[in-house]
């Protein structure tokens, strides 16, 4: 892959791998009743079997994006496929069983009296009997780290805490594709690191594709096959973690800043005037690179 940058006046999105494609967003914009543009000529697609990271800064869109993945809202120019079916002419009364969004902000997701009931809530939705559900919802409980509040209230989580459970009630669904709105803020290191553990086992264990959005660079560069740079309201570049990040002028074009493993890189590299070839994404990677380096 190398990085496609999208002309912002192109009548239709780039195609990528049509066969493989299990969402296709062509063009979509949406504006808010206040007049704010949430995403315009927005394009973008997510594989089967595949992690993509949407960063972008605050405000560019990413939001807006994820909620149109489930049909939350609509575009009012574009459309959008899911598995095959547009869903843009209404047609999305079962998309939530197919796509997962778990929202930025958890109080938007957890309504339920109790965090089993909530996670319970879209396993029984989808019909399973409730012993199922139950066990459903405690596997789900138990991958992000968070059986222990199972009878906790919602409203009485903790931030952190509310955005385990949240995970949980789109895990317990495993729908084809979980979007997970900045699934790390509010983590501590230790959660943080169970939800990427999670996320990539999503996909080796049940092939499910997911989405993050996140400012977290170096998780995104951890996690992610594709990043996409999202500004004013569209995908405008997007390449492997290693060729993004390794454009620091495509990155400040992002209005970015660059992970913290390729700025510690590359200032090593200029440190000791050391072209820089290899391009570490990964903490253990730039340690490989540094140990094999003589200057080290
Ligand atoms: N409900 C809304 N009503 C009006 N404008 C909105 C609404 N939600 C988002 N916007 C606007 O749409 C634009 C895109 O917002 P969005 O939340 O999608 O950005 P984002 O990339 O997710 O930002 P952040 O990184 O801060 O989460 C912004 O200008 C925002 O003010
Ligand atoms: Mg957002």
């Amino acid at each position: 892959m190398t990085v496609i940058r999208r002309d912002p006046h192109a009548p239709h999105c780039p195609p990528i791998d049509r066969e493989r494609e299990l969402i296709h967003v062509d063009c979509a914009s949406h504006t808010y009743p206040d007049g704010s543009v949430g995403i315009h000529g927005m394009c973008f697609s997510v594989l089967k079997n595949e992690i993509v990271a949407l960063c972008g800064p605050n405000g560019s869109g990413k939001s807006t994006l994820i909620e149109h993945l489930n049909g939350i809202l609509t575009p009012s120019e574009g459309e959008i496929w899911v598995n095959g079916r547009s869903i843009t002419g209404g047609e999305q009364s079962d998309l939530w069983k197919e796509v997962g969004v778990v929202f930025q902000r958890s109080d938007d997701q957890l309504f339920a009296p109790t965090v089993l009931d909530d996670v319970m809530f879209g396993p029984l939705n989808m019909g399973m009997p409730v012993d199922e559900a139950k066990v459903a919802a405690m596997r789900a409980l138990e991958a992000v780290g968070a059986a222990d509040l199972v009878h906790k209230l919602p409203n009485y989580l903790s931030g952190g805490q509310k955005r385990l459970v949240s995970i949980a009630g789109i895990l317990a669904m495993k729908p084809k594709v979980i979007a997970l709105d900045e699934p790390t803020s509010d983590l501590d290191p230790v959660h943080s690191e169970r939800i990427e553990t999670l996320i990539t086992g999503l996909r080796e264990r049940f092939s499910i594709s997911v989405v993050i959005a996140t400012h977290d660079l170096d998780f995104a560069a951890r996690v992610a096959d594709r990043i996409c740079l999202v500004k004013n309201g569209s995908v405008f570049a997007e390449g492997t973690p290693a060729e993004v990040f390794y454009d620091p002028a495509l990155i400040a074009d992002a209005g970015l800043k660059v992970p913290q493993v390729v700025r510690v890189y590359l200032e090593y590299c200029a440190l000791h005037g050391i072209e820089p070839h290899d391009h570490p994404i990964r903490l253990e990677e730039l340690l490989f690179v540094l140990r094999k380096n003589p200057k080290g």
